[in-house]
């Protein structure tokens, strides 16, 4: 039975494998235009070495030109904001950092329509879909510090060799970032510190890895939940880590796990172009989401909208590893996770990862006067007043659980920016903004530096006319969430 049942297996393969390659030729007959596939090659003409070379060489080509695009974009400059750190410590970056057009102040060009704006091509360039650094090429690209903690803990290299990780560090999130879970409530609490220090951060300053997970975790998680941890923290073949001619490491990879992007469950800012959307260029780039709150959201995915977190890690599995296409998948090495005992272990466990501490907002997610700031409270008030911030972002959480169409596009005529077609981008979740100072960059593709950079993004695209008082009243009410 198992016999036959693997013969129909590996026929359905064939004829997956055939119609790609079928597919893929149809596209290009010869002498004529090559008409674009959704289809990527199967067989690799090139050999590895030349590949290797090849994309080697190219690289500092490429780096340079996404340096030049940041720099345009944005003030890089490392300044660290007063009396506000994420969770275990990193100073965040205050201040607006997107550039404005040449003469113009952020009040003028509030004052103008969206017409004004696109006709004159006064949209500031950072508020546009940033690109991958290598857009037409993507995949998934890591952070240096990362990188490095992975090697020394486990001896597997996340290095491609033909692409680096572009935003500078100050702008992502903390390393390691802590982890609370919703089991073992948060611990603010000193007294709670001294007699279980097991409680508040649970990774206890490290980056969890399949080397210390057991370490860590044994005795503080049920066994289903530990299965669930270590299926997260378990490499598995991935689109440019594999061991394949087709892939970016250098020496043949042991794969990628969630947490190389999820890192401790929140986030390192990894990033990857969305595997949904063809033609190539107007795939979206994507900054990795946070998973702390996972537990309170209903759609899963910037764009997706995948129901649940069970669905999200088998699609990530199966789908979003390989840019959406089976057939690859399937050449690379796709791990298929078992739904009742694989999927639900690690979905439970994602669960767990609860929002950081947010000291003064009370039980309904609104600040409590006697611990907020006059600053924090005027900015509340913006908030859920002219700013109009709660019509999406509710509270305790700071979602509505839907997605909105900002329609960004008002403000621009359609642009090649370095292979990305910066255009529409359709529907998009509203975010949680619970513990949103811990996770830059923003908005799904990381176009955005700080909180304040947000603040000028929304006053312009909702058209809400604030002051430049509450706009950094506003900032200061996020920066509390
Ligand atoms: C490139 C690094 C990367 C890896 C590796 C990765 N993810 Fe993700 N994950 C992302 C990005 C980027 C998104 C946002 C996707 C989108 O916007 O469509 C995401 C979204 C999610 C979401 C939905 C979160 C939300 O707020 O909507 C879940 C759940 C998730 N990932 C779980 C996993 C699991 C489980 C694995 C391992 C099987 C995994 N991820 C591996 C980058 C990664
Ligand atoms: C019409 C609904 C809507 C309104 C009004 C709105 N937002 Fe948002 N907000 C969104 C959506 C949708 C996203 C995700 C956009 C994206 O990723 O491209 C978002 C993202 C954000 C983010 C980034 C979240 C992240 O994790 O990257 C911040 C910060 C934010 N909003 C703050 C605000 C502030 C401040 C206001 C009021 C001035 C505001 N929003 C008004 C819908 C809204």
């Amino acid at each position: 039975m198992t016999g036959k049942l693997r013969k129909i297996g590996w026929i359905t393969l064939l004829t997956i494998f055939g119609a790609g390659l079928v597919l893929g030729m149809a596209s290009s007959p010869e002498g004529k235009e090559k008409k674009p596939s959704s289809y990527a090659p199967v067989v690799i003409k090139e050999d590895f070495a030349t590949i290797l070379t090849r994309m080697k060489a190219a690289k500092p080509g490429i780096m340079k030109r996404q340096q030049e695009l940041l720099t345009m974009r944005y003030d890089l400059s490392n300044r660290p904001a007063q009396g506000v750190t994420m969770s275990r410590g990193k100073a965040v970056q205050e201040g607006v950092r997107v550039k404005l057009p040449a003469g113009m102040t952020w009040e003028q060009l509030a004052a103008l329509t969206p017409e004004q704006i696109k006709e004159k091509d006064l949209f500031p360039a950072g508020f546009l879909p940033l690109p991958h650094p290598n857009h037409p090429e993507g995949g998934m690209l890591f952070p240096k510090f990362h990188i490095n903690e992975i090697k020394k803990q486990t001896g597997r290299d996340l290095t491609r060799f033909d692409l680096d990780f572009d935003l500078p560090d100050q702008f992502l999130p903390e390393f390691p970032p802590p982890i609370y879970l919703t089991t073992r409530p948060d611990l603010g609490d000193a007294i709670y510190l001294t007699t279980r220090p097991d409680l508040g951060d649970a990774s206890k300053g490290q980056l969890v890895t399949i080397m210390n997970h057991q370490d860590l975790f044994n005795g503080i998680l049920n066994p289903k939940q530990l299965e669930g941890l270590r299926l997260l923290v378990t490499p598995f073949m991935q689109q440019q880590f594999n061991q394949t001619d087709d892939r970016r490491s250098e020496l043949p990879s042991q794969g990628v796990s969630c947490f190389d992007c999820h890192a401790n469950g929140h986030t390192n800012a990894a990033t990857h172009l969305v595997g949904d959307i063809r033609p190539q260029e107007f795939r979206h780039r994507i900054d990795t989401p946070t998973l702390r709150g996972v537990n309170i959201q209903r759609l899963f995915g910037s764009q997706r909208a995948l129901k649940s977190v069970e669905d999200f890690t088998e699609f990530e599995q199966r789908a979003a590893y390989f840019d959406g296409d089976p057939v690859i998948a399937t050449k690379k090495g796709v791990n298929i996770l078992e739904r009742g005992s694989q999927v639900h272990f690690m979905a439970e466990f994602q669960a767990l990862l609860d929002f950081p501490p947010a000291p003064k907002l009370d039980l309904f997610g609104r600040l409590d006067p006697k611990k907020a700031t006059g600053e924090e409270l005027r900015g509340q008030d913006v908030f859920f007043g002219k700013g109009r911030c709660a019509a999406c972002h509710v509270p305790p959480y700071y979602t509505d659980n839907l997605m909105h169409n900002l329609k960004a596009e008002r403000f621009f005529k359609p642009k090649m920016v370095n292979g990305r077609m910066a255009s529409a981008d359709g529907p998009i979740k509203t975010f949680p903004l619970r513990g949103i100072k811990d996770s830059p960059p923003y908005l799904h593709d990381g176009r955005l530096l700080t909180l304040e950079d947000t603040v000028e993004f929304f006053n312009l695209v909702t058209g809400t006319k604030l002051s430049a008082q509450e706009k950094k009243d506003l900032t200061a009410f996020m920066r509390a969430l």
